[in-house]
Formats: C-alpha cells, structure tokens, sequence
C-alpha cells in the first residue's frame, strides 16, 4: 500500500463539530498506537492523512487548546523526551530547534527505549526532517562553490551553527584548506558539541559565542549562510537581521537563509509537538528582501529537493 497521505480536500472540515470529530477520531487512533507500541510503516498513511489535517489553517483556527492538550495526552509517554517528538515537545534546553533535536534529526537517531522507538521511525519518514537532512548538501554545494569562486582566503559567516554537523560534513569533503568559518551561537552547550565534532577542523573554524542580535563585526564575508533560525523571526525582525548581516558582505557577497515553506505538509504534527514555524512562501521571502532595499536581479529563492525548507539567496 502507498504510504501517499489522502488528499485533504476528502477531510478538511468546516465546521467545529465536523473538527470535533476529527480531534476524536485523531485521539483513538494515536492512543491505540501507543497501547500497541508505536505505529508501524502500514499506520502511516492513515496517522499521516489525519495529522496532515491540522496543518490546514482553516482546520488549525478551529482546533481550541483544550483539543489539542487531548490528542496530546493522547500519545502517553511517546510525548516524553525519550522520542524526537517529545522532546520538541518538550523542550529540555528551553527552547525550540534546539541543536540536539537537530542533530538527532541529522543521525536518524532511534529511541534506545524499545515501546518508543517505532515513533522515532515514523518522525524519521517525515518530509520536514527529510528537508532538515538536505540541508547538508545544500550547505557544501554552497560552500564549494564560495572556494571555487575565492579559492584563497575564503570568509563565510554561519548564523546559528548548532551543532556544526553540516560543516563537518562539508570540510570532510573539500578538506581542510584555506576557507574560514566565522560561527555566531547564542548556546554554549552546542558550541562545546560542535567543537569536539569539528575538532579536526579547528583552524578553520571561530565560535563566537553571542546573540546574533548583539554581534556585531568589521570582517566581511564571501557567504553568510543560516539555516533554523529565521523561521522563528516574525517579519520585521526578519529584515533587521538581514539589513544588518547585509552590512557584513563583501561585493558579490552571497547571503543565503533558510526558511520553512507553507508546502510542509507536517506543519500541523510539528505544531502538535509544539514546534512552531513562521512558513514563508518563495513570493514572501523575496517580498522580504526587496523591503530591505535589495532588487530582483540580486534576489533568488532556491529550495532542497523536498521542497519543504526554501533558501533566500541574495547576491551583494
Ligand atoms: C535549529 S538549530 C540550526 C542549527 C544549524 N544551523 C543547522 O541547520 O544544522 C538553531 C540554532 O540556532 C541557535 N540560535 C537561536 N537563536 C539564536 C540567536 N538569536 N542568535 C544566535 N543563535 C541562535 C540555537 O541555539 C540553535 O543552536
């Protein structure tokens, strides 16, 4: 059987008492779930078509908090720290997006406790954390072409660098040779793990340790590449931080931003986890970026093969 979720136009309520069913019938079916031990690949396509409904807007605006804590309590001790989704739930280093949820992502990390772990294998099957994967390559794809294009002394700033996995895996591949990376991080536990990640690499990478807000520098850049940061930036806040890491590009400078697409189907399963995203089209990033001054020749939207996580690409 294709793991293809329904099509939601079969589903989308429109009324609350047409919701009120879809929360109940969403409850009994993840609450048997976990009796059972987690959902197996042959659950997926059902629990993915009735989670998928909660990504609708039109559904979301129509689900009250008192729905959303029963489907939560729904998933017993899946919601715990001990699975991916739990732990986005919540929240054990006090904030979302936290470096060691990403790094689970990035290492198909599975529960070590057995009932749970069949609900790790389900997040894993997700397209968001697929999206969040193929980030990797974008990140070398990225880096590869700044040092083709500076090959001495190249300058990239990485916003918000996590656990530093992608650029482990990017200088394994080009090697360790004369590219810099600046790392802005607001978290000194993820700081600490990806130096020992990189340590290999440390003469090629600076952790500053600081709130992108309060950083400020007089080195400029080749690339300045964030990815899992500006999702959580509401507009304005968007195009301050872009104004001012603008400032820090050199001439044909590229900065390139990662952003959720409202085409994430999990949308709905992630905010149920408490994950929540601002999702921004292509034409709203590009929007974002004209108000910060740029024009449409310096402007291009790129996304990853899932489609999910879109990357604003703007050239100084
Ligand atoms: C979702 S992770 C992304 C990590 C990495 N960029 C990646 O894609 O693998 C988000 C990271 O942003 C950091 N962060 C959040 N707000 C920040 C801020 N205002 N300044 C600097 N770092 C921040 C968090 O500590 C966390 O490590």
């Amino acid at each position: 059987m294709s793991n293809q979720p329904i099509p939601l136009s079969h589903f989308a309520p429109t009324h609350s008492s047409e919701v009120g069913k879809l929360v109940n019938e969403t409850q009994q079916f993840i609450a048997h779930l976990s009796e059972k031990g987690g959902p197996d690949p042959s659950d997926y396509l059902m629990l993915n078509t009735l989670l998928q409904n909660f990504s609708e807007e039109k559904t979301q605006s129509m689900v009250s908090e008192a729905q959303l804590q029963k489907l939560r309590e729904a998933f017993g001790d899946a919601l715990s720290p001990e699975t991916i989704q739990g732990w986005a739930y919540q929240q054990p280093l006090g904030y979302a997006g936290d470096f060691k949820i990403i790094e689970k992502i990035y290492n198909y990390e599975r529960s070590p406790v057995h009932k749970l772990a069949k609900w790790d294998d389900f997040f894993h099957s997700q397209k968001a954390p697929k999206a969040v994967r193929n980030r990797l390559s974008l990140f070398l794809d990225q880096l590869w072409k700044t040092k083709m294009a500076h090959p001495s002394g190249t300058q990239i700033l990485n916003v918000a660098s996590g656990p530093g996995r992608d650029m482990y895996e990017a200088l394994k591949v080009l090697g360790a040779s004369d590219l810099r990376i600046d790392c802005v991080e607001q978290d000194s536990h993820a700081i600490d793990f990806a130096k020992t990640l990189c340590q290999e690499f440390h003469q090629n990478i600076n952790f500053i340790h600081k709130n992108i807000f309060r950083f400020f520098t007089d080195t400029t850049y080749h690339l300045i590449w964030s990815a899992g940061l500006f999702d959580y930036f509401n507009d304005n806040l968007f195009k301050r931080t872009i104004r001012k890491l603008a400032k820090s590009l050199k001439p044909n400078g590229r900065m390139v931003i990662g952003n959720f697409s409202p085409d994430n189907p999990d949308r709905g399963y992630m905010e149920l986890c408490n994950w929540k995203l601002i999702h921004r089209s292509k034409e709203h990033l590009a929007q974002l970026a004209r108000e910060c001054g740029f024009e449409d020749h310096q402007i291009q939207v790129e996304q990853e093969p899932e489609g999910i996580n879109l990357f604003l690409v703007i050239t100084n």
